[in-house]
């Protein structure tokens, strides 16, 4: 090893993520992804909650390549929809994979019509490290659901999230900065960040 930087997975291949993970980390870890280790092999996600997921991918990183592991799960849960798509928000739209603009298209479907807009994101991240065993750390951000897609930045759902801190402007709307600031991930990342620092 030619530094000293502590290194840890971060359980995902999406650069979005990982670029906005290594934001908040700074110099702090070297965090590597998936591809990374490689490890090219869809991870199972047949938890019912979030919690369960982020664990699910930790332990699958843990046990097979024998990194020290962050993994996170996030759900979109929209009020008036009794919670949905929640755990099921990477595929809520019916067909092969995962598919942002089909499950954005059938979240404004569903909420035609609908009054009640209130909606949040949520993450959950879980770490798993040989020193400190498991621990498990939430984010959330408050919002409606808009009428219809804005913005151009981000990914998944964020042109129709309405963030209730950011006048107005969806996720889309705002820049990495400003959305790390406020949103679930940059939440539950800096609730993470603090736990690290703790050991
Ligand atoms: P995952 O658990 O991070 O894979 O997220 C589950 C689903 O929520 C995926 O469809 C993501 O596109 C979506 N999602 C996660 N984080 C965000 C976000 O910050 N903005 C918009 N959509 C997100």
């Amino acid at each position: 090893m030619t530094h000293d930087i502590p290194e840890i997975v971060f359980a995902t291949n999406n650069t979005h993520k990982l670029s906005e993970l290594r934001a908040i980390v700074g110099d702090s870890l070297r965090v590597l992804s998936l591809a990374d280790i490689d490890c090219h092999e869809d991870i199972p996600e047949t938890g019912s909650t979030l919690e369960e997921n982020s664990m699910l991918k930790a332990r699958w990183v843990k046990d097979r390549y024998g990194y020290d592991c962050i993994a996170d799960d996030t759900g979109l849960e929209v009020e008036a929809l009794g919670g949905a798509p929640g755990v099921h928000s990477a595929r809520y739209a019916p067909g092969e994979g995962h598919d942002s603009q089909a499950n954005m298209k059938l979240l404004l479907k569903n909420m035609e019509g609908v009054e009640n807009r209130h909606a949040r994101f949520r993450t959950v991240i879980t770490l798993l490290t040989d020193a400190h065993g498991c621990s498990v750390v939430d984010g959330i951000v408050n919002g409606v659901i808009s009428a219809e897609p804005r913005g151009e930045n981000g990914f998944g759902y964020d042109p129709v999230f309405v963030p209730d801190e950011a006048g107005g402007l969806s996720f889309a709307q705002m820049d990495a900065t400003a959305k790390n600031d406020i949103s679930h991930r940059g939440r539950a990342t800096r609730a993470l960040m603090k736990l690290l620092q703790q050991f």
